[in-house]
């Protein structure tokens, strides 16, 4: 939309078809090289790691054995906008995911805060989630081998260490990783999934086969609270599913494979999720859960007597978490990427590597950052900040999809969410629900990096926006009068 002064205003909208277009413009052009099977590992990749390894604890001390119940509140609360985003992938595959939807629908200002605010998912969330990568490796030494690495190099400053080695080390690997390739990164991711689902699937067997009924009673002691507090922290464990949108760009297929990446990723991990919880609960106390650092293993040490079994959830968790770093990582680099393009960010950022065919560039200043405040930062409350913000996202991507069957009719839709508007009606409401479970500090803190946000697009993306600078050196005849209104509907 423009001012009076004929610049566009902090509303402006991107058009979708200049989108799909720069995706193709010289030097900053993505490789296309991952299929459905790629595409699903790095939605389960994202998905599986600290929240079912770590976080069920608090869980199960919230809702006591009716975490199964939040488990299962948190999947349908993703599922309504997994929907979501699985149109807006498939329709506009274009890095940047929420960001780049929002631009296109809501204008430049909301496109701004949702990046900023995905790098609180995203970004934030990888250095405390490398720091869970940490203590699991301790905990794997420990119980295989009897040794484990001295706080001061595997602790923050605030959990009584110096710094995070471990931490530092597993960002600064995955970077290298992501700088060589989109394609051997999949394939690592791939090796990372299987050994997980291995694990898992270890922890439900031992779990089903020790099964008593005695810890399921009383089944809620909060009643509903209980189970929807709980399920606004293990909504953690499924954060993940969205970042295979971030990877639109990269996808052979991507009308075709991102709706069953993005839902089958969903899929799978609840059905892993729900079993576990079960399992959990039928050989340990909610108490036993919450009183430990590795649930899980506690639940097979104390609840079905098997102590080595600490050892190989331990490792599984190590190798879970691993993946989770790549594709959160791989995420952060794109929603980047797409920022920088858009000028929001310093445009030359955005530049691929000729050899690689990714943003090394901007992946190694990334992976620099995030290791040095993973080197510093504790992992706890980190969570809920990390939940409220992917909740933010959730409720503008399902108002994306609204907003564009009105603004852009006829664009293609390869796959489009049923009985809409009702169903990302419902993704809102679940969204503001678990929000609003949320601690208010939790909020406060939300809101302070929200404003900080603002402020930076204040001093630099509204000066430095490409659609601001492009519009502005357009003569007004020849821009369309409103761009939320495009003309023709075909993007392709
Ligand atoms: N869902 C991811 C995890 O649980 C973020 O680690």
């Amino acid at each position: 939309m423009a001012t009076t002064s004929g610049r566009p205003g902090i509303f402006a909208v991107r058009d979708v078809r200049s989108l799909i277009t720069e995706t193709a413009e010289e030097g900053h052009g993505l490789k296309k090289a991952v299929g459905a099977t790629h595409l699903t590992a790095m939605g389960v990749g994202a998905i599986i790691g600290t929240g079912i390894f770590v976080v069920i604890g608090e869980g199960a001390g919230i809702a006591g054995p009716a975490v199964i119940l939040s488990f299962v509140l948190a999947a349908v609360a993703c599922a309504f906008s997994a929907l979501s985003y699985a149109e807006l992938a498939s329709s506009i595959p274009v890095a940047g995911s929420a960001y780049t939807y929002t631009y296109a629908t809501l204008g430049e200002l909301v496109a701004w805060i949702i990046g900023w605010d995905l790098i609180l998912e995203y970004g934030v969330s990888v250095a405390a989630i490398a720091v869970g990568w940490g203590g699991n490796l301790n905990a794997f030494l420990d119980a295989a081998f009897g040794v484990a690495l001295p706080d001061a190099i595997a602790k923050s400053p605030e959990d009584g260490g110096i710094f995070n080695l471990p931490a530092v080390f597993v960002v600064l690997a995955i970077t290298f990783l992501l700088i060589r390739g989109v394609t051997e990164s999949a394939r690592v991711n791939l090796v990372m999934v299987a050994v997980k689902l291995v694990v898992l699937l270890f922890f439900i067997v031992v779990a089903f086969a020790n099964f008593g009924t005695g810890n399921f009673q009383p089944f809620a002691p909060d009643g509903v609270d209980g189970v929807t507090a709980a399920a606004a922290v293990i909504f953690f464990a499924y954060i993940g599913f969205d970042a295979v949108s971030t990877g639109s760009e990269e996808a052979k297929q991507p009308a075709r494979d991102l709706p069953l990446a993005i839902i089958g990723s969903l899929v799978i991990c609840t059905i892993f999720y729900v079993l576990t919880a079960v399992g959990a609960i039928g050989i340990a106390s909610p108490d036993q859960l919450e009183g430990s650092d590795a649930p899980l293993a506690a639940a097979l040490d104390q609840g079905a007597g098997i102590s080595w079994a600490a050892a190989i959830l331990a490792l599984g968790a190590v190798v879970a978490i691993t993946s989770v770093v790549l594709v959160i990582m791989y995420g952060q680099t794109r929603i980047f990427f797409a920022m920088c393009r858009d000028g929001l960010l310093p445009q030359r950022l955005a530049q691929v590597n000729q050899r690689y065919g990714t943003p090394a560039r901007l992946t190694m200043i990334l992976g620099v950052l995030i290791a040095i405040l993973a080197a510093l930062v504790p992992l706890s409350e980190i969570v809920k900040l990390v939940n409220i913000g992917t909740l933010f996202a959730f409720v503008l991507v399902n108002i994306g999809v609204i907003v564009l069957r009105r603004t852009r009719p006829d664009m293609p839709r390869p796959y489009r969410v049923p009985w809409s508007p009702v169903l990302p009606i419902l993704g809102i409401a679940f969204a503001v629900y678990l929000m609003s479970d949320l601690p208010w500090d939790t909020w406060v803190r939300f809101v302070v990096w929200l404003v900080i946000g603002v402020v930076i697009y204040w001093l630099y993306g509204y000066k430095n926006s490409r659609l601001r600078r492009e519009q502005s050196a357009t003569p007004g005849w020849a821009r369309e009068s409103d761009p939320r209104t495009p003309e023709d509907g075909d993007p392709s």
